[in-house]
């Protein structure tokens, strides 16, 4: 049987946290042994809105990679690449931009949400038009099923759009890939108050070291309404708790009649599940130790896999540009 193919991917604008280990990464290290699986470290996208920076993305690349490697990504799995290195993305992102008006990209929900977010006024064309790039990024390859948060389903959602009316007008050469939401698309940041994100300041590294994750969970918002050990707890409210549901199932039965009669305090809680966030992160750490050792594996490692991501690029623009009468060059 043929394997369906997978693509998702992160853009590299820091090291990745527990939001995106049960947003998508947890899935991910699944789903490589089912699926042929190609993972786009997306610099491209991330200079949307790091563009005067990108020797910051540059570094990032890097650490995102090691973050792949470090959660059980298997080189032999799954396809790493960078995404500027494969220029059949941009060509593809060129054809698309003819198939998309600007108002529909406007009323993207996830590009409203980051413009406010980043406090832009006016967008780039680079920045209103990146789902058309990601729309790239996902059928370059022809992928099928796209793992990702749930921030993210617009953007497929649009891709499929793309696809249908690329296939309409041209011919059907393109796959319509379907989005794969993760069991918890979205994790509370330890401030409580939004996702956990990188730029509020509110995250557990996959790269946190034990005292970190000790230091994070002590400081992690609980019930606002308990300030004593012996005030009853409401679970619902609490940052903590929704910790223990994400990453400590089997003690949620024991722990909800526990906090709501004050059995137990904010403390033990809060040790019990740094345990257990540590017990995760061990062999993540080990594994991250190995190849920080030997950079140099990690740069083989995405250099293979950009050489494979392009020639599937290769493959997918000859029939593309057949399909747009482009094809000057096939004699
Ligand atoms: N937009 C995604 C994010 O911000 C990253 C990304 C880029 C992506 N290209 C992709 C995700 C293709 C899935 C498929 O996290």
């Amino acid at each position: 049987m043929v394997k369906g193919r997978i693509l998702t991917g992160d853009r590299p604008t820091g090291a990745l946290h527990l939001g995106h280990y049960v947003g998508s990464l947890a899935n991910r290290v699944k789903l490589q042994d089912e699926y042929d699986t190609f993972i786009i470290i997306a610099d491209v996208q991330g200079l949307t809105t790091n563009f005067e920076h990108p020797e910051k993305l540059r570094e990032n690349v890097y650490q995102v990679a090691k973050d792949y490697l470090s959660v059980g990504m298997d080189p032999e799995k799954a396809t790493m690449f960078i995404q500027s290195l494969v220029p059949q993305i941009a060509e593809l992102t060129i054809f698309y931009s003819m198939l998309v008006t600007v108002n529909v990209l406007r009323h993207n929900p996830t590009i409203k949400t980051e413009a406010k977010q980043y406090g832009y006024q006016d967008m780039t064309y680079g920045f209103l038009g990146y789902p058309v790039s990601q729309a790239a990024d996902i059928t370059f390859c022809k992928a099928n099923l796209v793992p990702v948060g749930e921030d993210q389903v617009p953007h497929i959602e649009f891709a499929r759009k793309i696809v249908r009316r690329f296939n309409d007008l041209y011919k059907p050469v393109l796959v319509e890939p379907q989005a794969m939401v993760g069991e918890v698309g979205r994790l509370v940041g330890t401030d409580g108050d939004a996702k956990m994100s990188k730029s509020l300041g509110n995250c557990i590294y996959l790269s946190d070291s034990v005292k970190e994750v000790d230091h994070k969970v002590m400081m992690t918002v609980t019930d606002p309404a308990r300030m004593r050990r012996s005030d009853l707890g409401h679970p619902e409210v609490c940052t903590v708790y929704a910790y223990q549901k994400a990453f400590n199932p089997g003690f949620v039965p024991e722990l909800k009649p526990a906090c709501e009669t004050a059995a137990i305090g904010c403390v033990d809680c809060k040790k019990r599940l740094a345990a257990v966030l540590n017990e995760l992160l061990d062999p993540m750490r080990e594994r991250r130790a190995r190849y920080e050792a030997n950079p140099k594996l990690v740069d083989e490692i995405l250099m293979s896999g950009t050489e494979r991501a392009r020639q599937e690029g290769a493959k997918t623009m000859a029939e593309v540009r057949e399909a747009m009468c482009l094809d000057y060059d096939a004699g």
